[in-house]
């Protein structure tokens, strides 16, 4: 029974994984990706981008946006991304470390989301002896749960690029905004002017699975050996591709986050005193009193009474009604 709101972190994982898993569990393959597990995900992703890509796929998220990241940024760099971004608030110094020490500029934003001309700004701040405008980084979906749509994007990469910078997108929630704006992928990506996504599979029914999608050709050779002396290219990396790989199939990755998203919409139509706007997974809420059997957690950059509220593929329609349900007899 999932009473448990905390996080798209606290679920299991899709069947169809653990199959995928079972499946690549029998005889030997080539190791450190030179398998065909991880070729066939490589033109997997190539498809569904609509673009030649390399890729490397990792365990976590935090470690895709480092690499990432520390690919794109100088030691002496400067990092853009909204106040509120993972990069910048919850890896404890990870970007700057595998950058070799560039800093982060975090910006506020509303909903979550930076906004073209605050970043352009941001950046015409940046004295020469501050640091070398180098990357700017996004997450989709936000932390706030909202979506940038593919304008907004193609107005922050454009300001980016303008300067000089390549852009980094953090997709721990990807499939969440690509599912709840029904465009492709493509969109949200390398047409809007994205250099390099990490795809969140995690939090979203794999195991323990992320890949860096890099779109401009130039990264590979950035990206690889630092992927390599990090410890991340797993020796058997058909592991991770044969998650990664059920997750692309058959829209396994669109359909669970359809419905992540269908029960965040349940859940915000209920609970009352939403916050921010609902668009993937997660709701903010303003909730006074303790619901009783159910666990979440407080948000209080948000407000003493904010709470956060995520749901996931697994979310059950009878426990977002059971939920709203004692929320009704404590208001
Ligand atoms: C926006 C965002 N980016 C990245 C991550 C990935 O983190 P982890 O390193 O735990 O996989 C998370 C997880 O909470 C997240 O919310």
């Amino acid at each position: 029974v999932t009473l448990d709101f905390r996080s798209d972190n606290t679920h299991g994982v899709s069947p169809e994984i653990l199959e995928a898993l079972a499946r690549a569990g029998h005889g030997t393959m080539k190791s450190y990706g030179g398998d065909a597990v991880t070729e066939r995900l490589r033109q997997r992703c190539a498809a569904i981008f609509e673009h030649e890509v390399s890729i490397f796929p990792v365990v976590t998220g935090t470690a895709g946006n480092a690499l990432t990241i520390g690919a794109m940024a100088k030691p002496w760099g400067a990092v853009f991304c909204h106040d509120e971004a993972h990069v910048h608030r919850d890896e404890l110094g990870a970007p700057e470390l595998f950058s070799g020490g560039a800093k982060m500029i975090p910006i506020a934003g509303a909903n979550g989301k930076l906004e073209a001309e605050a970043l352009a700004r941001a950046i015409d701040n940046i004295g020469l002896h501050f640091g070398r405008t180098s990357c700017v980084s996004l997450t989709q979906a936000t932390e706030a749960g909202t979506v940038y749509t593919p304008d907004e994007l193609r107005a922050l990469c454009d300001v980016a690029h303008a300067h000089e910078c390549r852009v980094h997108l953090d997709g721990a929630r990807f499939a969440n905004a690509a599912a709840h704006l029904g465009v492709a992928p493509a969109e949200l990506t390398w047409r809007a002017g994205v250099d390099a996504l990490v795809l969140g599979a995690t939090k979203n029914g794999a195991l323990a699975a992320e890949v860096i999608i890099a779109f401009d050709p130039t990264l590979e050779e950035e990206l690889a050996p630092r992927w390599h002396r990090s410890g991340h290219r797993m020796s058997k990396m058909r592991f991770l591709s044969a998650q990664l790989e059920a997750y692309l199939t058959d829209d396994l990755w669109l359909r669970n986050a359809r419905h992540a998203n269908a029960m965040a919409q349940r859940l915000a139509a209920g609970v009352g005193n939403v916050i921010q706007p609902v668009e993937a997974n997660v709701v903010f809420a303003r909730l006074p009193r303790e619901i009783a059997g159910y666990i979440y957690y407080d948000w209080t950059i948000f407000g003493p009474d904010a709470v956060r509220l995520v749901t996931a593929f697994d979310t059950r329609e009878e426990d977002v009604d059971a939920f709203l349900a004692a929320v009704r007899q404590v208001k």
